[in-house]
């Protein structure tokens, strides 16, 4: 069970450690719900998907989990950010991310979004649309990518599948094509193409065989525009493991099979080798983080059904409710004790689709008990809703024994202050 938690996390009597500190402590100080950042599994992740493509430039998807702290933590391992609207943009340049280390995405970016990329000297923009490209060119964007979609059908859930023909981002190959013309005509430097397969990939096919498509169509694009991609930018889409069960590549072997392939594909069709850039966001910091709730009510139901309900649940993460995402989970402050059955997690939401893990099995929850949610360290806080005017929890980061803030707990007072 402990392979889906941080790598720091240990039981020490009886107790879930995480950074080298209690579970109970870290509740105590910060209240629940609360994210717990590991450091080390993120710093880990960082270091490893540079280490296993040194050339590459890699981009921290800030859509999986956007904090000051963490951008600058990232950025000291030499990571860019990937954004992908104006809050994202901002929350970078606050974390002093300087431009020439930002790409700049939105299948729907306002005038206001392109100004504010040109003025902050954007690395790239990845054109989304035809239209785009004028707007893009009025705003005194430099330099772009042009988003394309290979028909790639991941195997991933599909609200989380964006490289088949179809998907709302992106263009089609032949819009591609003209995209890239008028892109060059309008006096757009063109680097080169994006494509972002999906997200929670558990093997590399789909990124095989778009490497292999890319390819082809840079062939094509030499052929028929008499230009190359200079820079082939695959997105993020490392899944990360949820639930003890099927395991997903390592970060080294996912992109190691990358790097090779790109390279031989491309030597096949005889052009240069590209600049790769990858956006990782979920395999940075999804297993980093554990989501501590406290248990309040524990009932039994007809159906000899289990509840055990927390403090948080569908507001702060509402994965279960939009992917099916599974999760698992502990009683941190009773973490040795066998189990005496099966649980239903439930939040403390007005939704009957408000349950968090179905069939979980735990010692008998009492009130008061600490419930360990691990793997929740992307796309949750970032998604989270007031949803019956819940405040969203705060997030801290430990390391080496120390907890620090790095977003405080939402109160009921900054969810009134918007009210006029
Ligand atoms: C363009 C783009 N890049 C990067 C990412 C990050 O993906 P992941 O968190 O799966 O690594 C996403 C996620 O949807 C994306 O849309």
């Amino acid at each position: 069970m402990l392979e889906v938690f941080p790598e720091t996390a240990a039981v020490e009597d009886g107790e879930l450690t995480i950074g080298g500190l209690g579970a109970r402590r870290l509740a105590a100080e910060f209240g629940t719900p609360l994210l717990v950042y590991d450091e080390r599994t993120m710093l880990e992740a960082a270091r490893a998907y540079r280490a296993a493509a040194p050339n590459a430039f890699i981009a921290y998807g800030v859509k999986a989990f956007p904090n000051v702290s963490v951008l600058r933590l990232l950025a000291g391992e030499g990571l860019g950010a990937d954004v992908a609207t104006l809050g994202e943009l901002t929350i970078a340049l606050r974390a002093e991310i300087p431009g020439e280390r930002l790409i700049v995405h939105g299948n729907n970016k306002s005038v206001e979004e392109l100004d504010a990329a040109a003025r902050a000297g954007a690395w790239l923009v990845v054109i989304d649309a035809p239209d785009e490209i004028e707007l893009a060119a009025a705003a005194g964007v430099e330099r772009v990518l042009v988003r394309t979609t290979p028909g790639v059908e991941a195997d991933t859930h599909p609200a989380i599948r964006t490289a088949h023909h179809g998907s709302k981002f992106g263009l089609p190959p032949v819009q591609t094509l003209e995209a890239i013309g008028r892109a060059r005509d309008v006096g757009l430097e063109v680097a080169g193409l994006h494509v972002h397969i999906g997200s929670q990939l558990l093997d590399d096919s789909a990124a095989i065989e778009t490497v292999e498509w890319l390819a082809g169509f840079a062939e094509r694009c030499r052929r028929e525009l008499d230009w190359a991609p200079g820079v082939v930018d695959l997105g993020g889409g490392l899944g990360i493991q949820y639930v003890p069960g099927r395991v997903p590549p390592s970060i080294a072997e996912f992109v190691e099979t990358i790097v090779g392939n790109l390279g031989s594909q491309w030597d096949s069709v005889d052009l240069p080798r590209p600049q790769l850039v990858l956006e990782p966001g979920r395999s940075i910091v999804g297993r980093a983080g554990v989501t501590l709730y406290e248990v309040g009510a524990v009932k039994e139901v007809m159906g000899s059904t289990k509840y055990v309900a927390v403090d948080g649940g569908m507001s702060d993460n509402p994965r279960p409710q939009l992917y099916q995402a599974q999760y698992t989970g502990l009683l941190a402050n009773r973490a040795t004790e066998p189990p005496n059955g099966n649980y239903v997690v439930c939040g403390k939401h007005c939704e009957s689709g408000d349950v968090m893990i179905r069939d979980l099995p735990l010692p008998e929850p009492r009130r008061g008990d600490l419930l360990a949610v691990p793997s929740t360290g992307a796309y949750t806080l970032t998604m989270a809703s007031n949803y019956n005017l819940v405040p969203r929890p705060a997030a801290v980061l430990v390391g080496d024994g120390e907890a620090r803030l790095i977003r405080r707990r939402e109160t009921i007072e900054d969810l009134l202050d918007l009210e006029h």
